[in-house]
């Protein structure tokens, strides 16, 4: 993975998607595509960005037995993703053969991401599915299984990225999404971090919708957060 940032199109349509991917076409930076605009335009756009020449995050949180997340895995690979991922609650078993099934297949596989607690679910939210313990105990039970697994990291919010570092060390991956540049609005994320805030607490990657996909001039706007993240 080339990329310190992925922009995450979620939008409806591919003539939407491939506006955003020209705009910004030549910059240093990949693309999200996850299941709105997966399953309203299919494969085809997956290989049209990767044509593009950018790298390619498929967020498909893939959560099945563990033959169907390896074959899903090999699919994503076949599409050119450079990351795809998996829910680790899937388990060891599924994540361990979606990893050896890609080793075996590729010399360079796409990397292996976990979703450990979707940042949607709180403590209640968790023993309402019999998880009795903390979000944030949770978060590091997944990642060290996600790890134990052979996963090459996960996806996680700018504030679990320290117990992350300490269950799973400096090379785990980490893909953070949550992100606001000092000068934009928050919309309906709750807790944001600034790109150079993700980066200086950890993060590997970060994940940017809205503060690029609506800012009036795109390509600057993605250029003034390339800037600010190189200058740490
Ligand atoms: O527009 P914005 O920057 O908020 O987009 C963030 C992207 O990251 C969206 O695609 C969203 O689904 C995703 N995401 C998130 N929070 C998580 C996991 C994924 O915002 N915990």
């Amino acid at each position: 993975m080339k990329t310190k940032i992925f922009v995450a199109l979620d939008v409806e349509t591919a003539t939407q998607a491939m506006e955003i991917v020209n705009d910004l076409q030549g910059l240093p930076i990949g693309f999200k595509v996850g299941k709105q605009l997966f399953t309203a335009t299919g494969p085809q756009l997956v290989k049209d960005i990767v044509a593009s020449g950018a790298e390619l995050f498929l967020d498909l949180k893939y959560h099945d037995i563990p033959n169907t997340v390896a074959k899903a895995g090999i699919e994503a690979a076949k599409l050119g993703a450079t990351v795809f991922n998996v829910h680790a609650t899937g388990g060891l078993t599924m994540m361990e053969t979606t990893v050896k099934a890609l080793h075996d297949k590729y010399k360079t596989p796409p990397l292996a991401i976990a979703v450990t607690v979707l940042t949607s679910m709180a403590e209640e939210d968790l023993q309402q599915i019999g998880i009795t313990i903390s979000p944030e105990q949770q978060v590091r039970r997944l990642a060290k299984l996600a790890q134990q697994a052979g996963m090459d990291g996960v996806v996680a919010s700018a504030k679990e990225i320290k117990a992350i570092r300490e269950e799973c060390g400096d090379d785990f991956v980490i893909i953070t999404p949550g992100i606001r540049p000092a000068s934009s609005a928050k919309d309906d994320q709750k807790r944001v971090v600034t790109p150079s805030q993700a980066i200086s607490d950890g993060a590997t990657a970060l994940v940017i919708g809205r503060p690029i996909t609506q800012a009036k001039n795109r390509r600057e706007a993605c250029e003034a957060i390339l800037q600010e993240i190189k200058s740490q």
